[in-house]
């Protein structure tokens, strides 16, 4: 870090995070209270601290003293709130602001539409099960567990039911996974499109999840390893969720999952079971499973017939391409968010890749000119969240922030114009491109596409 500029770098948080659930509902007015957010917290914060916007001062704390160390507030002088006055405990009130969220005007109803994680506020590698992004294609439900079951037919000598007390009476693993819808970052296919991280990356996260491996129930069912070459995986909601899962895969690492983050599913991530199919695109976790079926082909169902299929330049469409390849972003400094001084930033973000470990990270403040690798921070997971952290020291003038990650296969994460020339610009999936972040003179942070 360089020695001359001393001051440590404040910023301030995306617009989202100010945004009540009614701003939120029209798009034009989102636009609109995005820049005006933009504008008057930057000026609240500024107020607040005590700075002229042009001052970029250091901390209010100095020889005058500072107000909240000199007066005793009432949480150091009176008797504090009983325990178990919340008996599940909840955020802070001031951290109301970070919720996962709709994006205005996505799709006709919400109860086929995404909330999306805001990556911007989240530490670590474990995204909190309130913040966990959703994606349903026909609503969610909250399912009784004990009239729930799971049957297990096709070709097995013993097909069976299951209720949630023999499932979880069976051995049980847990295991660090991320989750990636493949239309994770779908509209900035052609251009740049929205202005957050949270929109932009948001249907991702990454929690550990408890269950039961799925080998565990075939073998108990006495899979027929002679014939058998698929597994489906259906759900009990209206949308008639059905997947097709190659055999050894589902042999492999796949779970039958009914905990999540040390307790069990939210109703929203599938309680009270769901599949886990570690490094694959999020529609093949099917949530609130009440089937897995046997066979010897491919069922091409309509989520892997019609949609989840990638449409090529030639016109003609890719399936089954189920892998999450190597991806990162920078989460923080990123789009919407301002940086009020020159001086330290500790630049970071999240890689993860659906076929293994993350090796490395390399970060670019020059859109991509220089680039400098980054820390990884433990743990280092197979097909999880790793976070990376880098030290920057902003001059002040014009960057663009990149991050490439790497993984174990030697993969590396593809410049957006490197992943168009193979795959077009009509696709909807699996767009993996390195994501780039402007930083403007006056410390706005925006979403841009280097090529
Ligand atoms: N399973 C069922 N039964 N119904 C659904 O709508 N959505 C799928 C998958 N499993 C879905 C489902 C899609 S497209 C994704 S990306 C993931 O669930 C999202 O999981 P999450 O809502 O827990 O984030």
């Amino acid at each position: 870090m360089s020695t001359e500029v001393k001051k440590s770098g404040r910023l301030i948080k995306a617009p989202e995070n100010f945004l009540s659930k009614e701003d939120a509902k029209s798009p034009a007015l989102m636009r609109r209270k995005f820049l005006a957010a933009s504008v008057s917290s930057a000026a609240a914060s500024m107020a607040a601290m005590g700075l002229a916007s042009s001052a970029r001062a250091a901390s209010p704390v100095s020889g005058a003293g500072d107000p909240n160390i000199l007066n005793l507030p009432t949480h150091t002088t009176g008797l504090g709130q009983p325990v178990a006055a919340n008996p599940y405990g909840m955020p802070s009130q001031y951290e109301k602001g970070l919720q996962r969220r709709e994006s205005p005007g996505l799709t006709r109803v919400s109860a086929a539409s995404v909330a999306f994680t805001p990556l911007q506020g989240t530490f670590g590698i474990i995204t909190p099960s309130g913040l966990h992004f959703e994606r349903h294609h026909q609503g969610w439900w909250d399912i009784d567990p004990s009239k729930h079951r799971l049957m297990v037919m096709g070709l097995v000598k013993n097909p069976k039911v299951y209720t949630m007390d023999d499932i979880m009476r069976l051995p049980s693993v847990s295991r660090i996974h991320f989750i990636e819808c493949g239309a994770n970052t779908a509209m900035e296919w052609g251009n740049v499109a929205v202005p957050t991280v949270q929109y932009s990356h948001g249907m991702v996260s990454c929690s550990e999840f408890t269950g039961v491996p799925l080998s565990v129930l075939l073998e108990d069912c006495g899979i027929d390893m002679k014939k058998a070459k698929y597994v489906l995986g259906e759900g009990a909601d209206g949308s008639s969720m059905t997947r097709t899962i190659p055999l050894d895969r589902a042999l492999d690492d796949v779970l039958v999952a009914y905990g999540m983050n040390g307790e069990m599913l939210r109703p929203e991530n599938g309680y009270p079971l769901r599949l886990v199919v570690p490094g694959i695109q999020g529609v093949s976790w099917v949530k609130w499973l009440r089937r897995i079926e046997v066979g010897d082909q491919k069922w091409a169902a309509k989520d892997e017939a019609v949609h989840y299929i990638d449409l090529m330049p030639d016109g003609l469409h890719r399936q089954y391409t189920g892998i999450q390849e190597a991806k990162s972003v920078i989460t923080t400094p990123s789009g919407g968010q301002t940086l009020l001084d020159k001086g330290f930033y500790n630049i970071s973000g999240l890689a993860w890749s659906g076929r293994g470990k993350i090796k490395r990270v390399d970060v670019s403040v020059d859109g991509g000119r220089n680039w400098r690798t980054a820390r990884l921070e433990t743990p280092v997971l197979s097909k999880a969240f790793t976070r990376f952290n880098i030290d920057w020291v902003w001059n002040g003038g014009p960057a663009i922030l990149q991050s490439r990650a790497q993984d174990d296969t030697g993969y590396v994460q593809p410049k957006i114009n490197q992943l168009r020339e193979v795959r077009g610009t009509r696709s909807i999936y699996h767009q993996n491109a390195i994501q780039s972040w402007k930083v403007a003179e006056n410390g706005e942070v925006s979403n841009v596409q280097v090529y």
